[in-house]
């Protein structure tokens, strides 16, 4: 092999490498909650936020997300503890970019802006809170109202 082939291979390799590892931790904290949609509220189960693992233990999510036919962007519905939620429309308030959700923050790829789990500007260039739904629940489950 020669050496400019063997530059390439490598800088393949670790390209794939990060691409790879950033797709499965992306993988292993986004879930998308199976919702219905009835008039312009969004329900879903309770139970969405309970993830069972391979070894069956139960552990809680800190957010799931939901998509609406109506909506060009998902929602990132966060567990805020006592049974109080926030629904929030993940597009960036700076350039429009889809957010990324990590942990209790919701982060933007394009230019680094970070909000939190209330949809409020945690770091620029954004200087607009995100977009917020109004949330309901009931024993059971809990409602979106779009
Ligand atoms: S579009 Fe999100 S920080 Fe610029």
């Amino acid at each position: 092999m020669e050496r400019k082939d063997f530059i390439l291979k490598c800088g393949q390799w670790c390209v794939s490498a990060v691409v790879g590892g950033s797709l499965l931790q992306a993988c292993s904290t986004t879930y998308y909650a199976t919702n219905t949609m009835n008039g312009n509220i969004l329900s879903f189960s309770k139970k969405e936020f309970q993830e069972v693992r391979k070894d069956g233990q139960t552990r809680q999510r800190k957010f799931v997300l939901l998509r609406s036919l109506r909506l060009n962007y998902p929602i990132c519905v966060f567990a805020l503890g006592d049974d109080r939620y926030s629904a929030l429309l993940m597009v960036c308030t700076h350039n429009a970019c889809e957010l990324n959700p990590t942990g209790d923050y919701l982060i933007c790829p394009c230019h680094g802006s970070e909000f939190n789990n209330t949809g409020k500007v945690q770091n620029p260039p954004a200087e607009i809170d995100l977009q917020s739904f109004k949330v309901t629940h009931d024993e059971n489950n809990i409602h979106v109202h779009l």
